[in-house]
């Protein structure tokens, strides 16, 4: 049969590391693998509410029943004014709801890319993202975020460039922030090079410490005054902060470039599950504003934990990022270590999990790299589980 699959079928193979963490499954593993949200922290009372309230005899024929592909209009409407609260002003016609902010990404990726296009990328960055794209048979250069690669240096490369991908805040995998003045040359470098940032603001809104940076929407906003002239796509999910089952995502954009993701989406899943939508609409209408507080407080004290063990534990030469927000740490060991060797022996000896770096690179290359997620570990499981990382580390 597989001779009959499109070329495209080919490049989407499960990764290596995807099977390594099969192994995961496995009683007493303490794992910082899981980029996951913290479920005990899930606003399930308020969701119960919310379904309950949408399948009563006032909301159940509009929650069961089909709905516009652009998505739940005052989810969109609650949506415009948060996005004006991080700085971003449009209107709910700038604004689509997909099924989790991946499915943006796909539709992105179907709506740039041709076979051999060009898709600049963080080396490394989001594994999602790159098998989103990957799909569309493009080649992936390296985005250089701190911006010292020249426009000229990227044209020399193969294939029209078109999109410039990035998680800016709290990155996944490397927890990092991309600075202010580096988000300003990444948009000089974008009208350079005439081609689209993708701005995936997953993890935006859990910031720990410092003081937040205006999204890269924001900033080009302020620069030509309206976002319908705008090259930058901003892709938000809720996933990370009420719950990511029930796939509730937006993208933020100048309109011709939303119909034409509507356009996709009546193609793919005609729209997302309606009844999510209004729950994720009630949920957050209710308590973002206390959630996200709460969410804030508990993620900064693993945060701190997981910082403080490696200061305790690690062996000379491992270094890692200190993240301002989000839900990672990146390790970065002696060359010549392997991640996914360590991960065997981890796994065998200590029964710790996290994922080998190499999946977030697209050439394979950071095999000396591990990612670590403290998001989904109470204090005392990161002591210790930081601590027995040590101790193989040191075998
Ligand atoms: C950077 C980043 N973008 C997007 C996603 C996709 O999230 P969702 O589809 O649940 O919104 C994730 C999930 O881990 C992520 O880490």
């Amino acid at each position: 049969m597989d001779q009959l699959f499109a070329t495209r079928a080919s490049r989407m193979k499960a990764s290596e590391i995807r099977e390594l963490l099969k192994l995961l499954d496995q009683p007493g593993i303490i794992s910082f693998a899981g980029g996951i949200p913290d479920p005990a922290l899930f606003p399930a009372s308020e969701f119960a509410q919310a379904f309950q309230l949408a399948l009563g005899p006032k909301y159940q024929s509009q929650a069961l029943q089909y709905s516009v592909s652009e998505g739940y209009v005052p989810l969109r409407q609650w949506l415009a004014d948060h996005m004006k609260q991080i700085g971003v002003s449009c209107g709910i016609d700038n604004i689509l709801i997909t099924s989790g902010s991946q499915q943006a990404l796909d539709y992105l990726g179907k709506l740039f890319l041709s076979p051999s296009d060009t898709a600049l990328v963080g080396w490394p960055t989001y594994l999602g993202a790159l098998a989103a794209f990957n799909a569309y048979e493009p080649r992936f250069d390296r985005l250089s975020i701190n911006g010292n690669r020249r426009a000229a240096e990227y044209r020399a490369g193969t294939g029209d460039i078109k999109f410039a991908y990035l998680s800016p805040d709290f990155a996944n995998p490397t927890g990092e922030t991309v600075d202010l003045r580096s988000r300003e040359a990444l948009l000089n470098l974008a009208e350079e090079l005439d081609c689209a940032v993708i701005e995936d603001g997953a993890y935006q809104a859990l910031r720990y410490d410092g003081d937040p940076i205006p999204p890269i929407l924001a900033l080009e906003i302020s620069r030509k005054q309206s976002i319908e002239k705008c090259r930058t796509i901003y892709c938000g999910s809720f996933s990370k902060t009420l719950s990511p089952g029930l796939r509730v995502g937006w993208v933020v954009a100048a309109k011709p470039v939303i119909s034409q993701l509507v356009l996709m989406k009546q193609a793919a899943d005609l729209h997302s599950a309606t009844i999510n939508q209004m729950a994720v609409h009630r949920v957050a209408e209710a308590c973002f504003e206390t959630h996200i507080p709460m969410l804030r407080q508990v993620y900064r004290s693993r945060r701190d934990a997981m910082l403080a063990a490696l200061d305790q534990f690690m062996p000379e030469g491992v270094q890692w990022t200190k993240p301002e927000g989000g839900m990672f740490v990146w390790v970065t060991l002696p060359k010549g270590m392997d991640g996914s060797t360590l991960l065997l022996r981890a796994l065998a000896t200590v029964k710790v999990a996290f994922v080998p770096g190499q999946a977030f690179f697209p050439d394979e290359t950071g095999a000396n790299n591990l990612r670590l997620s403290f998001s989904n570990s109470d204090e005392k499981t990161i002591q210790e589980g930081i601590q027995r990382l040590g101790e193989v580390l040191r075998m």
